[in-house]
């Protein structure tokens, strides 16, 4: 089997997770990300927990009105739930389709400035892809980080090293049947103006798709799941949801093909209300391109979720995290209401995130 043999259903796959008025919840945490979330309302990391954590989100009924895909960890991708049906079982039931985190996380990129990272988890990445299609996954998710920094970062060599390993990573899962969500993430770090980040973006964005050229990677059976444009955390001049939002449709109207079926942003650390209002107000301007946006978010959509079910609180817990899905589902048509549905004004940026 190859790229060409899955061509028609990765469009298909693509089209059906970018669907208007749907977004993509990302539940990837590693063991050691999802343990400091579950340490924040006092619950152990232990598997048991991180079934019933996962479980709770995967069982709430009406969810896949909203939410087309889910990208799960590896362990919950071959996990059961405990009344004994599988993870994937439980989505497909939903309506959702499960995706999988593929990459093996960051490590220091030599030659480059000291923040400075590369993606790994290329090798053997043919062939695990195919035993996640068997398992039921239909796409994956890379994520490759770039950071902005007053010395000069984020370097030339960092912009190539990452969107060449995004490239590899797309083509090498369409060999086996999955849509790579392709997710060039620019960290918030920083005080930098809305300005540079728009800057810094459009460059990697423009380089990852001209490696995804040389790969051969069929742009209509990817999503990029970029960071909305906004200025670093530190910086002391805060953009408004208007100057962000067409920021960001700018940038991405500068960079991404028009053959990409699907935007779907990460939340990145903005605060759940943040990430609604900012995505329905790009929703909500003219725009040239006619992708849609949408949404692909961790925090931003588990933050009061998690708080709400404490452990144990299923029903709290599936509330919390409908009325977030379906307040974004509203965003990414431009129909959101800022304030109507339950949502936390928290900021989730942590300096130096680790995934
Ligand atoms: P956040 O929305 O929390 O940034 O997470 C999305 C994600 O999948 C990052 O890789």
């Amino acid at each position: 089997m190859s790229l060409s043999d899955f061509s028609q259903e990765l469009i298909a796959t693509a089209r059906a997770l970018a669907e208007s008025g749907k977004g993509i919840l990302a539940v990837d945490e590693s063991t050691k990300t999802v343990g400091k979330r579950l340490g924040s309302i006092n619950v152990e990391n232990t598997e048991a927990n991180r079934q019933a954590y996962r479980g709770m989100l995967f069982t709430t009924a009406g969810l896949g009105q909203y939410i087309s895909g889910a990208i799960l960890y590896e362990e919950t991708l071959f996990q059961n739930h405990a009344d004994g049906e599988s993870m994937v079982q439980k989505l497909q039931k939903l309506g959702v389709i499960p995706g999988i985190k593929v990459d093996q996380g960051l490590r220091p990129l030599p030659g480059a400035g000291s923040v400075e990272t590369l993606c790994t988890g290329l090798d053997g990445l043919v062939e695990r892809a195919a035993d996640y299609y068997a398992q039921g996954a239909r796409f994956a998710k890379w994520r490759a980080v770039l950071q902005i920094t007053a010395d000069g970062c984020p370097s030339d060599l960092s912009v190539r090293e990452n969107a060449w390993g995004l490239a590899r990573y797309a083509r090498s899962v369409q060999e086996s049947g999955l849509v790579p969500i392709i997710e060039p993430e620019i960290l918030m770090d920083g005080d930098h103006t809305i300005e540079v980040t728009a800057a810094v973006q459009e460059r990697v964005i423009q380089e990852v798709y001209q490696a995804c050229h040389a790969n051969g990677v069929l742009l209509e059976g990817t999503l990029l799941k970029p960071s909305m444009t906004v200025q670093g955390a530190d910086c002391s001049q805060k953009a408004d949801p208007k100057i962000v939002a067409e920021m960001t449709v700018r940038t991405l109207e500068r960079s991404v093909p028009a053959s990409v079926p699907g935007i779907v942003f990460l939340s990145g650390g903005l605060s759940e209300e943040a990430a609604s209002i900012y995505l329905n107000t790009m929703n909500s301007i003219p725009k040239k391109a006619s992708w849609n946006l949408g949404f692909s978010y961790g925090r931003a959509l588990q933050h009061s979720c998690l708080k709400a079910w404490k452990g144990s609180e299923t029903e709290s817990g599936q509330a919390a995290l409908l009325a977030r899905a379906r307040a974004n589902s509203e965003a990414s048509q431009g129909c959101y209401v800022a304030g109507s549905q339950p949502s936390s004004d928290e900021q989730l940026f942590v300096a130096g995130y680790t995934y």
